[in-house]
């Protein structure tokens, strides 16, 4: 697969503040591209650049091998779905997704065919003569998505399509989005500050933090292999360890937690555990598992995602341990004290 798009190098500055910096990655034709950060770290400005609305300050958007220097927004194979809906509130679910047709000035047979299939592939037919104001916010958004698609981009730029929603139906929405994606075969480049739905829906993702990418991975390396302490931080839950110095293999942390690592880096600050990396009552003679005690403090009952809340035993280090699925927890009480442990490759460090 080729390259659809190509971003190089690219910055922007507003005055003296740079709201993106020296942001470079590339999209197959196809994919579905995240860019994950949290508020203010210029991803709807990246987005706006890519678009067309925003002159970029220095660097290049290419889209299919050719530069956009120049292009205005309506000349690009783009649309873009706005963080805020802008359906037109005064006309019905129809004409919301003929409206960029009809100033094609395309036969009114085409725009129909046209509409008629859009609604079809996002699930509203027979909502044709339907008040958009009438809609669920799941159906709003399917109609702006619906009336970017029928258009046919070649890329469909989407800043935070669901940030509007509930949380029940986003987590809906992202799964039916996904497969929208897949079946017509649309680029996507999705920005949100959701992790979790930039891990469910993406082939890749960018990790942006302060106008700069930190990473651009899969969902699943990103999680396994964090490159920074911003991306471990930001990206799934994590136990976080300020270290205060390291002996040899051991890590000190400063609440005075003791652990070995053999860690390939000179004067690791921070030290990250996921909590499902921690296991609970480690069989005998695993190796390059490092065990420790640890008490309970309290049980987080959340179905399938509880956790115990801890303290490292001897130390005033606080651990959040996830249960395994389908835990035996009643046996498991208030002030125990258990043995955990954690791989050696689960300790990551920067
Ligand atoms: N036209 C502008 N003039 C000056 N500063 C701007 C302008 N547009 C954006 N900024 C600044 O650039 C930074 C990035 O803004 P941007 O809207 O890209 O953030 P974002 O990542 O989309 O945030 P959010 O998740 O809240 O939508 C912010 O600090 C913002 O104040
Ligand atoms: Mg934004």
């Amino acid at each position: 697969m080729s390259n659809i798009l190509e971003i190089k190098n690219l910055t922007k500055k507003f005055g003296d503040f740079t709201a993106v910096e020296d942001v470079n990655f590339s999209v197959k034709d196809g994919g579905f591209f995240s860019i994950l950060g949290s508020s203010g770290c210029g991803k709807s400005t990246l987005l706006r650049i890519i678009a067309g609305f925003e002159p970029e300050t220095e660097g290049e958007v290419i889209i299919r091998g050719e530069s956009m220097k120049g292009v205005p927004p309506e000349k690009r194979p783009v649309n873009i779905v706005f963080q805020h809906l802008a359906l037109f509130p005064m006309m019905n679910v129809r004409e919301n997704v003929a409206f960029g047709l009809k100033r094609l000035k395309l036969s009114n047979t085409e725009i129909d065919s046209r509409v008629n299939e859009m609604l079809s592939r996002v699930g509203l037919e027979g909502y044709e003569k339907k008040d958009v104001t009438a809609l669920s916010g799941g159906q709003k958004q399917r109609v702006a998505i619906a009336r970017s698609l029928v258009m046919k981009p070649s890329i469909l730029l989407l800043d935070e399509p669901l940030g509007a929603l509930d949380r029940k139906l986003r987590e809906h929405m992202k799964v039916e989005l996904k497969l929208l994606q897949r079946e017509i075969g649309t680029t996507f480049i999705y920005i949100t500050h959701d992790q979790s739905e930039a891990l469910v829906m993406s082939d890749e993702i960018a990790v942006m933090h302060e106008g700069r990418f930190e990473q651009i991975d899969t969902p699943r390396n990103l999680y396994k292999n964090p490159k920074t302490a911003f991306v471990a931080g930001f990206v799934g839950d994590s136990n976080r360890f300020e270290l205060s110095r390291t002996e040899g293999d051991t890590l000190i942390t400063n609440k005075g937690w003791s652990i070995n690592k053999k860690s390939s880096m000179a004067e690791p600050k921070v030290l990250y555990i996921r909590p499902e990396a921690l296991i609970i009552n480690p069989s005998e003679g695993l190796t390059d598992v490092e065990t420790f005690g640890i008490t309970i403090k309290t049980i987080l009952f959340d179905g399938s995602n509880t956790k115990l809340a801890t303290t490292v035993t001897g130390t005033t280090e606080e651990l959040l341990i996830s249960l395994p699925q389908n835990a035996e927890f009643d046996g498991l009480s208030e002030g125990q004290t258990l043995q955990v442990g954690v791989h050696i490759n689960d300790l990551k460090c920067y």
